[in-house]
């Protein structure tokens, strides 16, 4: 049931399923005739601007969990990930088993992608009522300030959800490092999922049993460099839709910052590994005992960054809130109410990103 209404909708070419954007010019392509402008619609008001210079906390680190060790339920790493989960709503995964050569052909991929000619990548582009695809999401009105970002959001999963139409299949090599990154990473998002099941009270397939079949959707982000990384944000402060999120990011250039204890804190890379934050459903199926965290990407003037984040989500039909195991009428008491996964991911789409506002729906 739930599979046919993605299709229909897919069939239809609709793709309302989720929402809608304004469309807005290419970033990369305006820079491409004057590397040094900074328009108007990009520049921040002054309390959004980043302090680019602000290093005092330089010595924290976000969490790294060593996925062997969980392989092997070893129960430090174990505690680990739900420190990390309670406390950080964000860790680094080392030894996770996707093979590099299967990272580094997703990020060539997507680097062949964004180099194309703008007229090759439009091919790609999403339209106003859509989206996936090439362009830009959560753009509702035209005074909004604009992300110093390019990006390109496909469904990869389940199959049924594929929407060729937005995918560039004449550049050689792209299809195929999709398919094999999306597979991989599939099945460290079900190894997580199961962790978390655990950590939730329940047994490892807790979590599938209870959402059915996972949907993953990719977002490739593109932050051209900028003259003045001070007034821009790469991508503005929100928290994830997902249950959870795998980003691959650039193995040296610092871009991801997350809003740790009200400071925001630059998430340094670690090469090879992925970054995994807690999204909004995870959130709301723990009952708040794993929050989903704002972050925001930076820009910077010195080279572009890219990054792929990978969101794994529930079904469209299937109904989340609180997992009984999370509630506890005396001591835990609900603190979301029930919502249907499409229900609350169309009206986090229908608004601009801003920090964690799309959650107040949920919340009791
Ligand atoms: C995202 C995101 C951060 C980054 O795509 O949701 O938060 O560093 N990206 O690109
Ligand atoms: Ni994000």
């Amino acid at each position: 049931m739930e599979l046919k209404v993605v299709k229909a909708s897919v069939e239809k070419g609709e793709g309302l399923g989720w929402g809608k954007s304004l469309l807005v010019p290419s970033i990369q392509e305006i820079l491409k005739n004057d590397s040094q402008s900074v328009p108007e619609r990009y520049i921040q008001e002054p309390k959004d601007r980043p302090l680019i210079s602000q290093n005092l906390f330089d010595s924290l680190q976000v969490p790294v969990v060593d996925f062997s060790m969980l392989a092997q339920k070893d129960a430090n790493e174990i505690r680990k990930l739900d420190l990390a989960c309670k406390e950080w709503g964000f860790f680094q995964i080392i030894n996770h088993g996707v093979r590099e050569e299967i990272m580094v052909n997703m990020k060539a991929a997507m680097a062949a992608f964004f180099e194309l000619p703008f007229q090759e990548k439009s091919k790609c582009a999403k339209a106003a009522n859509e989206i996936q695809g090439y362009g830009q999401n959560f753009v509702v009105s035209e005074k909004q300030k604009l992300d110093w970002c390019d990006m390109m959001f496909l469904k990869t999963f389940p199959h049924e959800t594929r929407n060729f139409k937005f995918w560039p299949l004449t550049l050689p090599g792209f299809k195929e490092a999709v398919e094999e990154y999306s597979t991989e990473i599939r099945k460290v998002s079900n190894k997580i999922d199961a962790n978390l099941s655990v950590l939730m009270g329940m047994d490892e397939n807790g979590l599938k049993r209870k959402l059915g079949e996972f949907q993953q959707g990719i977002r490739m982000n593109y932050y051209p460099t900028c003259s003045r990384p001070d007034l821009v944000l790469g991508i503005s402060p929100h928290s994830d839709g997902s249950l959870f999120t795998l980003l691959l990011q650039d193995d040296e250039i610092n871009g991801l910052q997350i809003k740790h204890k009200e400071v925001w804190l630059d998430a340094k890379p670690i090469p090879n590994s992925l970054v995994v934050n807690i999204g909004d459903a995870i959130e709301i199926l723990s009952n708040g005992m794993y929050k989903s965290i704002e972050h925001r990407a930076i820009s910077n003037e010195k080279k572009p960054r890219m990054s792929i984040a990978t969101f794994v989500m529930p079904g469209d039909e299937v109904q989340i809130g609180p997992l009984d195991s999370m509630v506890n009428e005396k001591h835990l008491p609900r603190s979301y109410r029930n919502i249907k996964y499409i229900d609350y991911i169309r009206q986090k789409f229908a608004m601009k990103m801003q920090g964690k506002a799309h959650t107040a729906i949920v919340k009791l």
